[in-house]
């Protein structure tokens, strides 16, 4: 057994790619190289970045040896303020402080709520693309006027937030990820999610619904008094944050990958009601867009892939990689949405396994085959070369998709 890999050049994380639609050439090479490797974060330590599938199901699949408590020492954090900012969010941490938080928000996440919500998501699908044909002027930026603005009104009505207030969740939600936007303005997003966010929560007191922010309120504040109030708005903001960049970031990447591909756009057209949850799954095994987690810190020392890993030290999956490795997946660098291999992680895995997959699975299935269908000439405004995506950010994605039909 190799005692750590303590002497190699452990290159600077995140690591840059070459190619826009391969994960970077570094955590390919770690990967056929066959061990975790070290790499160098913003504060000079060196965690583990793990690139192979199997590592990564040991690590995230375990219970007890590894935590995701952002507090912890050796946590690899992403800044110097992560340990503040998120310290007391669930899904930050494990057991007891993870598991109640999480079993009061499944309820409104489950297969066959998510799916009941499929003819409203059509809906609206068919409204955004109404919208999109009726403008005027072209180009139009996919990315703004689609693939952010459809999970945006979703998680706004599964919370329970009236229609016309989605574009105040939609501004302050673009503004809270936006990079090196000045914290002025971060906070003042911060703070009108948070009072339109308190005051619809307030309103359900005298006038429940069926959807998460009356649920939290009524039952988990005042019912059962397992939340304060302060609590139950932060978990409404960050349901928002976490259901609704990472859909818009996948259903813009997607379009893209279809535009590229014209037989398998063609196939997924075919025959929509075949091909559109399979395509699902294979567009997230292609683009793995959460590229810098998930992270993890290691409780006690424990051997992954021939290397010992000592209790303090750092983890970083890198799903990219995993999500190509041969080993598990035949041709991994093939788009084929008639794939059978199935164990893609693109939603993470193990107790922290996404919780909002299965309504993101019928946005994506209903947002693509719908576009396509109603605008059979869609093409790309610009050239492929010229589009900017977000290399460093924690979801990869595409700055704005300028399209013409
Ligand atoms: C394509 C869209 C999405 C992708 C790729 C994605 C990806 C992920 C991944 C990889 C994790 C695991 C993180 C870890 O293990 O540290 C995760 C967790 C999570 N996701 Fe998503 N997600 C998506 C959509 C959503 C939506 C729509 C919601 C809305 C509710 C959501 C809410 C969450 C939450 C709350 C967690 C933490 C769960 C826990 O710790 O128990 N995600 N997601």
């Amino acid at each position: 057994m190799t005692i750590g890999t303590e002497n190699v050049e452990a290159p600077s994380f995140p690591l840059q790619r070459g190619c826009p639609f391969a994960p970077p050439e570094a955590a390919t090479a770690f990967r056929e190289e066959g061990a975790p490797h070290r790499v160098t974060i913003w504060d000079g330590s060196r965690p583990w970045l793990l690139t192979r599938h199997d590592h990564i199901q040991q690590v995230l699949g375990a219970r007890g040896t590894f935590s995701a408590d952002v507090t912890d020492p050796g946590f690899p954090n992403t800044s110097a303020a992560q340990p503040t900012v998120e310290g007391d969010i669930f899904f930050r941490k494990d057991g007891d402080e993870h598991l109640p938080i999480r079993r009061i928000l499944n309820p409104d996440f489950t297969a066959k709520r998510s799916e009941a919500l499929r003819p409203r998501i059509r809906e609206l699908t068919d409204q955004l693309l109404g919208e999109l044909l009726a403008s005027k002027t072209k180009p139009v930026d996919l990315v703004e006027a689609y693939a952010l603005a459809l999970p945006t009104v979703v998680i706004c009505e599964v919370l329970g937030v009236p229609y016309e207030e989605s574009p105040v969740i939609h501004e302050s939600s673009k503004k809270l990820v936006q990079l090196g936007l000045p914290t002025e303005e971060k906070l003042a997003a911060h703070t009108a999610m948070h009072e339109n966010l308190s005051r619809n929560m307030e309103r359900k007191r005298s006038a429940p619904d069926d959807g998460l922010l009356s649920r939290l309120v009524n039952t988990h504040v005042d019912e059962k008094g397992e939340l304060d109030f302060e609590d139950a708005v932060r978990l409404g903001a960050l349901v928002i944050g976490a259901g609704h960049e990472t859909t818009a970031n996948m259903i813009g990447l997607g379009v893209l990958a279809f535009l590229r591909d014209r037989p398998q756009r063609d196939l997924l057209l075919s025959d929509p009601e075949q091909y559109a949850a399979p395509a699902v799954e294979e567009l997230m095994r292609y683009w793995s867009m959460v590229q810098t987690e998930p992270r993890r810190v290691c409780v006690e020392d424990v051997e992954v892939g021939g290397v010992t890993i000592r209790a303090g030290e750092g983890i970083i999956c890198n799903l990219p990689a995993a999500n190509r490795d041969p080993e598990v997946f035949t041709a991994p660098e093939e788009l084929d949405i008639t794939r059978t291999e199935r164990r893609h992680m693109g939603f993470g895995f193990g107790i922290h396994q996404c919780l909002g997959q299965n309504l993101s699975r019928v946005e994506m299935q209903e947002a693509w085959p719908r576009l396509f269908q109603r605008i059979p000439t869609l093409q790309l405004a610009v050239d492929e070369s010229a589009l900017r995506f977000h290399t460093e950010a924690l979801t990869y994605g595409l700055e704005e998709l300028p399209v013409t039909w």
